[in-house]
């Protein structure tokens, strides 16, 4: 019998079906990396060499995606962290005692007002620092406050939040007297609002939320409006207006009174 001789390229096939191959290769890549990219829609490129860079998932900037969308108002330029005003110095605490003097008229003489202005006494320093910032900057409107606020250095407004933040807060010890609303307990995590307490807790706190225990109970309740019709619209990442726009009048009404009654 004889052996039929297999000899490497030795009928021609080879390199026809490498160049074959290669072609395929050299097809697949223009369109996946060139053509494909641009003919998608929704996406300018400013020339093919980005077409095929962000096929090739390298960032790359379309004109379109560097348009960043300003708000046409005001937005807050504060940055808060965690650790912003830690520890105080006793000097910076009794030169805010001495600016307070002219706060005390509506925020009462120790931080608790008896009117519907909200405390300050035991307020976290960097939520008063935060709002007085946006008073000033026009980030939050407020008709009473920004004149207040329009002579206040940086330095002013640190050490008012020093003073206030020291100052005690209304009967810190009291006893709850009822359980806390499903709103406040538990949010709606199907409407994605996170409780309450995991962002304005003692323990659980977003840099820059306020503590709401003890404010009166008007107060809260024209911010959660103020929040949710966005004329206040002062928070950093809409983070308490997606809050607020998701909660119904009688969920408003429930957290307000719930916070108003347990300082
Ligand atoms: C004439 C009354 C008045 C005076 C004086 C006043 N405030 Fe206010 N303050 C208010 C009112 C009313 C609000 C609530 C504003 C709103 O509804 O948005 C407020 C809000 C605030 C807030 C925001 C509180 C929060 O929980 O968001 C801070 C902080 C504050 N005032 C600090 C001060 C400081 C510091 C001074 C003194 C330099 C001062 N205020 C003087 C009436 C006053
Ligand atoms: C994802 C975090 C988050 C959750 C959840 C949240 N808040 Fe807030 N809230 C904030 C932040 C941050 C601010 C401060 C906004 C700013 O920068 O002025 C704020 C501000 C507020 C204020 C204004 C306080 C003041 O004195 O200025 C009220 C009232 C308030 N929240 C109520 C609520 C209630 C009621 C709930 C639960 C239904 C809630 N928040 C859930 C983050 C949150």
């Amino acid at each position: 019998m004889m052996q039929e001789q297999i000899t490497p390229g030795g009928d021609g096939w080879v390199p026809v079906s490498i160049g074959i191959t290669a072609a395929v290769a050299v097809v697949a890549i223009i369109a996946g990396f060139a053509w494909l990219p641009l003919r998608q829609p929704g996406e300018e490129f400013r020339g093919v060499w980005d077409a095929i860079c962000s096929a090739a998932g390298l960032v790359q900037v379309s004109p379109r995606a560097a348009q960043v969308v300003q708000a046409d108002y005001p937005t807050t330029r504060i940055e808060v962290t965690p650790q912003m005003l830690h520890n105080p110095s006793a000097q910076s605490i009794g030169r805010g005692a001495t600016l307070a003097l002219r706060c005390t008229m509506c925020h009462g003489a120790r931080g608790l007002s008896q009117a519907d202005t909200p405390n300050l006494a035991g307020q976290f320093p960097i939520a008063i620092y935060k709002e007085l910032m946006d008073f000033k900057s026009g980030a939050r409107t407020s008709a009473v406050m920004g004149p207040l606020v329009s002579d206040l250095s940086d330095a002013d407004m640190r050490d008012l939040a020093a003073y206030y933040a020291y100052l005690p807060r209304e009967s810190e010890a009291q006893p709850a007297a009822s359980a806390p609303p499903q709103i406040v307990a538990n949010g709606a995590p199907l409407r994605g609002i996170a409780p309450c307490g995991s962002c304005h807790g003692a323990l659980e706190l977003k840099a820059g939320a306020a503590w709401l225990g003890g404010q009166p109970n008007d107060y809260l309740h024209a911010q959660l409006k103020a929040f949710s019709s966005g004329t206040r619209r002062n928070d950093i990442g809409e983070q308490m207006r997606n809050v607020a726009r998701a909660m119904t009048a009688e969920e408003i009404d429930a957290a307000s009174r719930f916070y108003a009654d347990h300082p």
